[in-house]
């Protein structure tokens, strides 16, 4: 097959010239995902909000974000942080009000950025109208509006869900509920019950929400969970894998389901495709890359591109148990990097880039060096990696700052998350009654794994200064803030440092912007490089121009040759180094031009791009 160039008609392979539709404004935008709840307490209550996101527009306009995407700021109870919508038409109060969203709205729009919302209607929440009514009595108009199943009889005269599928968070996917003795279907936590998307009048009633929000000013979604929404006839048991447990994992039963496309392009048809606005879908629990692309291709008119999670799995044992932890190599994120960089251009596809969200733990800590030495050049080295790839490109709050775990010292009370205490619990369980009477249980390789892969480290307050809580708040802030914050990992004293994480991100990010190389550039390895245990290696290039990226993973000082490599020798002496995160970004101290030769030296942690 030939290496394909970038798609588009109207493309002049020898030019940098993209035709409109290639060029479209969200291919090259910077998205910046914000969790509201710890972004910056306007009011002293100890929570994030609305006016708190407002007056920081010009901190994110001016590290050069063009898209805020805003984790869910819609009335719920917070079961989980907001994933857990009670009323898709108003904020939650202590977000503020839907005025305050129209000023953050026009405030983003006035900087020249958009705006773009969490759309999460696989579930509500069991505080929403929709399900209180639900489950009012089998025969409310509202019934079929969920997943509702009698349980099943067992021998023992004991009811039992109606299948044997296991919720994402830990136990079974059913909940009985009493007043109509019947079941209900929740992927996730028992208080977000999944809506029955085979239900025509759910699916209008997504829609016609979807258009209050685009129609007040919104600027497109990220769709969450957006493959889970269709799930097999029937609803058929799991095949059994874990003979201890009476739930099964069931991905195969609800991930990228039967009628999801139908769904998806319906959505499009009667309300994407009447804006011009950025959809992402959240894709987990599958890494084929064909039936993901399904979702993304353009001739599909269903989305514009989606988050797949191979890259966030290669430390996992299984997709499903991101909290177990699995040791990786490089050689992993390489090939998924590898995979996705090349996968259907010819047809369109269009890739997602990002390496940290709040359901994830920071980049430094889990596949980078967060020690002293080496946290600032790790930090800026993922900063490389990310730019340098062909997509678009997300940023979550604090990336741009290195921020790092919080530290082992701090006792489970730390942790918040409703799916890290599930996790803890459910062998806290198992092993208290698997244990002798009076035998302690142990539990610290279950806390280890939370200490390197909970999602609350990526969740605790946005440090903004020196002062007490790190300038996040003047109350008590609902999450403790890292302990490393007055240490220059904050906002205010990374602003005053020309070597500083967020210096270089501001830099790197500026170049990006403006380099269709390094957007709409094919990918390839460096075959010599392919095996190295260290490096990544490999060429991006976009008509006449091309981008060498050599980054290094490790600590040890590493020498390359590229001569007779990929490298072609009309690039070597000539391609100048570009982006470099060792390199001084003092004005002052402008560095001298420095050319790519046929040996180049790589200190630890140090990435170079050279371009010609
Ligand atoms: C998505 C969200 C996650 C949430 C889950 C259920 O994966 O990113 O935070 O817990 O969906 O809504
Ligand atoms: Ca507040």
């Amino acid at each position: 097959m030939s290496r394909s160039n970038i798609v588009l008609e109207s493309l002049d392979p020898h030019h940098s010239s993209l035709g409109q539709s290639e060029r479209a404004w969200w291919k090259s935008a910077i998205i910046y995902q914000i969790y509201p709840i710890s972004f910056f307490d306007s009011n002293g209550d100890g929570l994030g909000d609305l006016n708190g996101i407002y007056s920081k527009l010009d901190y994110l306009r001016d590290l050069g974000v063009d898209i805020l995407w805003l984790s869910p700021i819609y009335k719920s109870p917070l079961a989980d942080m907001g994933y857990d919508i009670a009323d898709y038409y108003s904020t939650d109060p202590r977000y503020g009000t839907l005025g305050d969203w129209d000023r953050l709205t026009k405030g983003v729009h006035d900087r020249g950025m958009k705006l773009v919302m969490d759309l999460v209607v696989n579930h509500t929440s069991d505080e929403h109208d929709w399900f209180t009514q639900s489950r009012s009595s089998k025969d409310h108009p509202k019934r079929n509006w969920y997943v509702w199943r009698p349980g099943k009889l067992s021998t023992d005269g004991v009811g039992r869900p109606p299948n044997n599928w296991r919720s994402v968070f830990q136990g079974p996917a059913w909940d009985y509920d009493e007043a109509t003795d019947e079941y209900y279907l929740h992927l996730y936590l028992t208080k977000q019950p999944d809506l029955n998307w085979d239900n025509e009048e759910v699916r209008e009633s997504v829609y016609k929400m979807m258009k209050f929000w685009l129609d007040r000013g919104c600027d497109g979604f990220r769709m969450d969970v957006i493959n889970l929404l269709s799930k097999t006839d029937g609803l058929p048991d799991a095949p059994v894998v874990d003979e201890n447990d009476p739930t099964q994992p069931a991905p195969m039963h609800y991930a990228n389901g039967p009628r999801v496309h139908e769904y998806i392009k319906e959505m499009n048809q009667k309300v994407l495709s009447h804006y011009d606005i950025f959809t992402v879908g959240e894709a987990p629990f599958s890494h084929s890359a064909d039936d993901l692309a399904e979702y993304a291709l353009p001739q599909n008119k269903e989305l514009k591109t989606i988050f797949q999670f191979e890259l966030m799995d290669i430390d996992s044992s299984d997709p499903l148990e991101p909290l177990i932890p699995k040791p990786w190599k490089l050689s992993d994120l390489k090939n998924v990097v590898e995979k996705w960089q090349t996968f259907k251009r010819e047809e369109g596809f269009w890739n997602t880039i990002f390496i940290e969200n709040h359901d994830q733990s920071r980049v430094v800590s889990r596949f980078g060096n967060d020690s002293e030495e080496w946290r600032s050049y790790s930090a800026k080295l993922f900063a490389l990696l990310v730019v340098s790839q062909g997509g678009t490109l997300f940023i979550y709050q604090g990336q741009e700052l290195g921020l790092k775990n919080f530290p082992e010292s701090w006792g489970l009370e730390e942790y918040k998350d409703a799916a890290t205490i599930n996790f803890w619990n459910r062998f806290k369980e198992r092993r208290t009654a698997e244990a002798k009477l009076g035998e302690e249980i142990d539990m610290s390789d279950v806390m280890k794994a939370l200490q390197r892969k909970a999602r609350d480290h990526s969740r605790v307050p946005m440090p903004w200064t020196a002062d007490p809580h790190a300038g996040f708040t003047t109350g008590t802030p609902w999450m403790r803030v890292n302990d490393d914050y007055a240490q220059g990992w904050n906002v205010e004293a990374q602003l005053g440092n020309k070597t500083s994480v967020y210096a270089f991100y501001r830099h790197v990010l500026g170049y990006r912007k403006k380099s269709d190389l390094l957007v709409h550039g094919d990918f390839r390895v460096i075959e010599r490089y392919r095996d190295h245990p260290q490096v990544f290696a490999f060429l991006r290039t976009f008509g006449p121009t091309t981008a060498v990226v050599l980054l290094n993973f490790g600590q040890e000082q590493v020498t390359l040759a590229l001569e007779d490599t990929d490298v072609s020798p009309n690039i070597v002496e000539f391609a100048e180094l570009a982006l470099d995160n060792y390199r001084d970004l003092d004005t002052n101290t402008e560095p001298g031009r420095e050319v790519l030769h046929a040996s180049v030296i790589l200190e630890g942690y140090q990435g170079k791009i050279f371009v010609k």
